[in-house]
């Protein structure tokens, strides 16, 4: 298995463009199965979780082509196999998106239950609930969702809380429904947008994604489109708390400072100099950081995605800071690994009271999650010495060629089999 190898001690300092977001390429992508024209997709990152939903679309019957660059297109016109098997769908949670997609073209879908995961149980309950309210028969059979729908109708689904991809696929399924659909308490995070965005582009009529309430009136048939994937505001802010904590001094390019105001006010309050341009983000880091407190929440609010970034922030930083994770019950294992670093932290249910110390020494450490790895990195970059990350196959997911990034940017850092 691959393993990176860091030695820290070097600040990130020069310019990177950022890729497409994961959270949204992995709806889009399922979005071509609601048509049976081709969907032409630009900025499409290369990522291991977008390889395994290609190779989960194709073995339906999806023609998919990847061109050079990030592009991509993918034609529905013979799906003619409305199955997601074990085999896949344990590898990648997010496979569950293409229930409703399925349910909406086909009437039918026999989706394996995505497994829990390292950072929690993650049921898949709402989405269930909220195609049963549009008409569908769903029962869980064998590990397997067994959905089936003549012709869904469309309902007033208020889900029990805040699901991104449960609205991003009752969303989906709605767009071929018959009827007005309404999604109450719907995930207002930007990779929603745009996927609402690509959807209306392929002639779907939804009104309000980005907020709470999100109206969408069912029509007969999708078409293709052309459309260009979103940048990664997750992406963006792990360079940013990396540059941030390695005294860096970084500009970031492709990216939608505008996205991330949450993690930009945290990361000025820890004492770094940011400039925003529309589709640019300069971040001078301060000699020291100052400790600074969060809480996750959906969106616009912390992101969960970047509570592990921000942990290695607090590990150097100066003073006491109290992190609270309020979306999944599991997501502080990267706090065991960073300890091992040499970092002050004491967990107390969901949240972690972090100590800044002077330094962190290099050591061996094991990835758990995608985001955690992403800690580990950066903490890594931080520490004394050489530090080993373990089962870096989780990295692969979500970070598009890191060593090479981050080598770009100054960093002792590379992969070794
Ligand atoms: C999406 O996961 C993202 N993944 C996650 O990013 C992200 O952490 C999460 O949203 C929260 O922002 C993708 O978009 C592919 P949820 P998702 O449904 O949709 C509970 C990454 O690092 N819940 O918003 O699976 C759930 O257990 C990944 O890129 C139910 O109880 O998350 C959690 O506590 C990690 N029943 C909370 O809601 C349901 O039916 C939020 O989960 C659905 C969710």
């Amino acid at each position: 298995m691959d393993k990176l190898l860091i030695k820290g001690g070097n600040p990130l300092v020069g310019e990177l463009a950022i890729s497409g977001a994961k959270n949204a390429a992995l709806p889009i992508i399922c979005a071509s199965l609601l048509c049976n024209n081709t969907l032409s997709l630009t900025n499409i990152p290369q990522l291991h979780d977008v390889a395994t939903m290609l190779r989960l679309l194709g073995q339906m019957g999806v023609v998919v082509t990847i061109g050079d660059k990030g592009t991509l297109t993918l034609d529905g016109c013979k799906l003619d196999n409305p199955l997601a098997p074990y085999e896949m769908v344990k590898t990648m949670r997010a496979s569950i998106l293409v229930l409703g997609p399925l349910l909406a073209r086909c009437g039918e879908a026999k989706v394996s239950m995505p497994g829990g995961c390292a950072i929690g149980a993650r049921p898949v309950d709402q989405h269930i609930k909220g195609l049963q309210a549009m008409g569908a028969e769903i029962r869980v059979e064998g590990g397997y969702v067994l959905a089936q729908a003549q012709r869904l109708k469309g309902a007033r689904i208020v889900t029990d809380m805040v699901t991104v991809t449960g609205t991003e696929n009752l969303m989906m399924a709605a767009t071929l429904a018959e009827g007005e659909t309404v999604i109450e308490n719907a995930a207002r995070e930007p990779e929603v947008v745009d996927l609402a965005n690509c959807l209306i582009a392929m002639g779907a009529r939804i009104s309000g994604a980005g907020s709470d309430r999100i109206s969408i009136q069912g029509v007969d048939r999708l078409h293709g489109a052309d459309y260009p994937v979103m940048p990664d505001r997750i992406e963006t802010g792990t360079y940013l708390c990396a540059a941030a904590a390695t005294r860096g001094d970084i500009l970031l390019t492709r990216a939608s400072p505008a996205l991330l105001d949450a993690v930009i006010d945290k990361l000025r309050e820890a004492g770094c100099a940011i400039e925003c341009q529309p589709d640019s983000i300069a971040l001078k880091a301060p000699r020291r950081l100052k400790s600074v407190s969060l809480r996750t929440a959906p969106y616009p609010a912390f992101p969960t995605d970047m509570q592990a970034q921000f942990m290695a922030i607090d590990c150097v930083a100066e003073g006491s800071a109290v992190i609270r994770e309020t979306i999944f019950e599991n997501r502080f294992m990267h706090a065991v690994e960073l300890i091992r670093l040499g970092a002050d932290i004491r967990i107390d249910a969901n949240n972690a009271v972090v100590t800044g110390v002077p330094a962190l020494d290099g050591a061996t450490v094991m990835a758990t999650d995608l985001r955690a790895s992403a800690s580990l990195v950066i903490a890594g970059l931080v520490a004394q010495g050489e530090t080993l990350i373990e089962r870096i196959y989780h990295l692969d997911r979500g970070y598009e060629r890191i060593e090479e990034k981050l080598t770009r940017l100054g960093a002792d850092v590379r992969r070794v089999r």
